[in-house]
């Protein structure tokens, strides 16, 4: 069972994690801070040990097994109009990464535009959802799946999954971790306000894919190309023969047999 004490030691942050709700069992984590409105707290944290109908991108399911890992979400409702959603999701995904290069020394490699990987494998994914109100953005929830002491994963997955406990080889306290996480976030938020172009330098050069042969299939077209760089926006610029093209979403692989 996660320990709040040994949490709450470790948590540095202003806001984010201050305001924050446990749950054995809830559906998603993201769908609960969705929801529910009347938790109107910047920065508050929903963790469960299991959730029942965890989801992903592209209508994915996020499967994690109950209590070895960290599923969470994050609450952004202040002054949204100064972010874009793309530098928040490389935010998050930098955040994540960051963490687990300082507590276990493990070198990430950050997948476009959301994903924690360790090698080829996954170690955590990021689902921002929002509500909007007229034209803005209301809420903007940050749901954050992390792979912590999970040993064995069953069934087929698009990217092979792994875990901190698989990278390190032995188990881990999920607590340290959670507020490791938090306190960066936090850090880098304030950082992605002012300097926007570091945040997306720091994501670039733990980007392994950059500059490779890829594959971006956004689920009605697959295009080839060289990706070549994330601009300001946080695209991905993809080089199709002379033409630069922008891509705001879809799923990138490495080509792995050139043409
Ligand atoms: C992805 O890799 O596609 C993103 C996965 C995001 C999963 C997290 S777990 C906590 C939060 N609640 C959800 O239902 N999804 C996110």
């Amino acid at each position: 069972m996660f320990n709040l004490e040994k949490f709450d030691i470790k948590l540095e942050t202003e806001f984010i994690g201050r305001n924050f709700i446990y749950f054995e069992k809830i559906d998603s984590t993201n769908k609960f801070l969705l929801n529910e409105k009347n938790i109107d707290d910047f920065g508050a944290v929903v963790l469960a040990e299991e959730q029942t109908a965890g989801h992903g991108r592209m209508g994915r399911t996020w499967i994690s097994r109950p209590e070895r890992n960290l599923t969470f979400s994050v609450l952004l409702n202040r002054e949204l109009e100064k972010f874009k959603l793309s530098h928040l999701n490389l935010t998050a995904a930098l955040s994540v990464g960051m963490a687990l290069e300082n507590l276990y020394q493990l070198s990430i490699n950050l997948k476009w535009p959301n994903d924690v990987l360790i090698g080829k494998k996954k170690i955590a994914g990021i689902l921002i959802e929002t509500t909007i109100q007229g034209e803005k953005i209301e809420r903007a929830v940050v749901g954050i799946g992390v792979n912590v002491n999970q040993e064995f994963f069953h069934g087929e997955f698009e990217i092979e999954p792994t875990s901190v406990r698989k990278e390190i080889g032995s188990e881990v306290s999920r607590e340290r971790l959670l507020a490791e996480i938090l306190n960066i976030f936090e850090e880098n938020i304030f950082m992605l306000e002012k300097y926007p172009s570091k945040i997306l330098e720091m994501w670039k050069a733990r980007c392994k894919m950059l500059g490779a042969k890829v594959k971006v299939d956004d689920g009605k077209n697959v295009k080839v190309g060289k990706f070549i760089d994330i601009d300001d926006e946080g695209f991905l610029i993809l080089l199709r023969g002379e033409k630069e093209e922008k891509i705001a979403f879809g799923d990138v692989t490495l080509r792995e047999h050139s043409e």
